[in-house]
């Protein structure tokens, strides 16, 4: 491509006026863009901060009616739920993680009653319910077992399902784990749960403030999931990963951590052309919101950049806890 050169090109001529910015804009962030994570409670009337995460709480059921209201008022067409369970329930097999009964079921089943319309979205992994805070089951030497492991997966992705989940997520980077899950569906019936999944899912520091907010970060200690989330230095794998998951049946793939994972979103968008997600994960909220608190950011506007940059990259929509605020701004415009 020839390209015309100054002074003939004069590309601020186009930036002058923002009738002309508006004109050649390329990529625009929606509230439809959007999926809420929230972090959920057992009992009623409860509410936690969540001290590294602020303006996050972890809420029982009940209250979370009020921000599914607020996601179907403002155009956010999905919530994604994780629980947060009482220590007295979590196991080194995280069994309470397959039951029927169960805080996840149960929420599940109070939201899709109320509000059919939201979308519900569940994450399929182990960590929420395990003593040991890993998302397996351990063999003898620590190492996260990956066969029986997806057994127990699909079990708790059926348990969801059966709840009535619209989206089960599996964010627990075990191989094989789509197919299993996509398997187990079928074989019940249950032929409209979507897979979103963690495909493209590293073993990242950035999600130290969510271990905090489910209760993980303790039981984990020092120990970390390299053994089963992807190496922060690779770019070819994630490839594979989400060619892997797209053949085993996933309807939608993700990549994780977002803002410094870019590149792989891009190169996914472009190789597959998949409905193709990214999470704005919990270290990415704490640190706009720790320079927003010191003054050293503009909240509103770093926001609303780096979800506008994940347009840009290729993703069709963004994982945040910053969805209710951003929808907010935009619908003010
Ligand atoms: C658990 C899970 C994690 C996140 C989503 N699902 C944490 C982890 O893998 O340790 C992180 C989300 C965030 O940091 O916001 N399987």
């Amino acid at each position: 491509m020839s390209l015309p050169s100054f002074p003939a090109a004069r590309p601020r001529r186009l930036r002058r006026d923002a009738f002309s910015r508006a004109m050649v804009r390329e990529h625009l962030l929606t509230p439809a863009d959007l999926i809420l994570p929230v972090f959920v409670l057992d009992g009623q009337n409860q509410v936690q901060d969540v001290a590294s995460m602020p303006g996050v709480q972890r809420m029982s059921v009940d209250r979370l009616f009020a921000q599914a209201e607020q996601c179907l008022a403002l155009g956010v067409p999905v919530m994604a739920l994780f629980p947060v369970i009482d220590p007295s329930l979590k196991d080194p097999n995280g069994r309470e993680a397959t039951n029927p009964e169960g805080l996840v079921p149960r929420a599940v089943r109070a939201l899709k009653s109320r509000f059919p319309e939201l979308g519900v979205l569940t994450d399929v992994a182990l960590d929420p319910f395990t003593s040991h805070g890993q998302d397996g089951l351990l063999d003898d030497t620590g190492y996260i077992l990956n066969d029986e492991t997806v057994a127990v997966l699909c079990e708790q992705a059926l348990v969801q399902a059966e709840a009535g989940v619209d989206i089960v997520a599996p964010s627990d980077m075990m191989d094989g784990r789509i197919g299993a899950i996509r398997d187990a569906l079928e074989a019940r019936g249950r032929i409209h749960t979507r897979i979103m999944a963690y495909s493209a899912k590293y073993a990242s520091a950035f999600y130290g403030p969510f271990r905090d907010a489910v209760g993980s970060a303790a039981n984990l200690g020092k120990s970390d999931k390299k053994t089963y989330q992807m190496d922060p230095a690779n770019s070819n794998e994630a490839l594979r990963e989400v060619a892997l998951d797209i053949a085993e049946g996933a309807d939608m793939v993700m990549v994780k951590p977002g803002l410094p994972y870019l590149d792989i979103v891009r190169r996914v968008k472009d190789e597959f052309r998949m409905p193709t997600f990214a999470y704005q994960v919990s270290g990415e909220y704490a640190m706009i919101k720790a320079a927003a608190q010191n003054g050293w950011l503009d909240h509103d506007k770093v926001m609303m950049e780096a979800l506008l940059a994940f347009k840009r990259a290729g993703a069709d929509g963004v994982l945040s806890y910053f969805a209710l605020d951003a929808a907010r701004l935009l619908k003010q415009g």
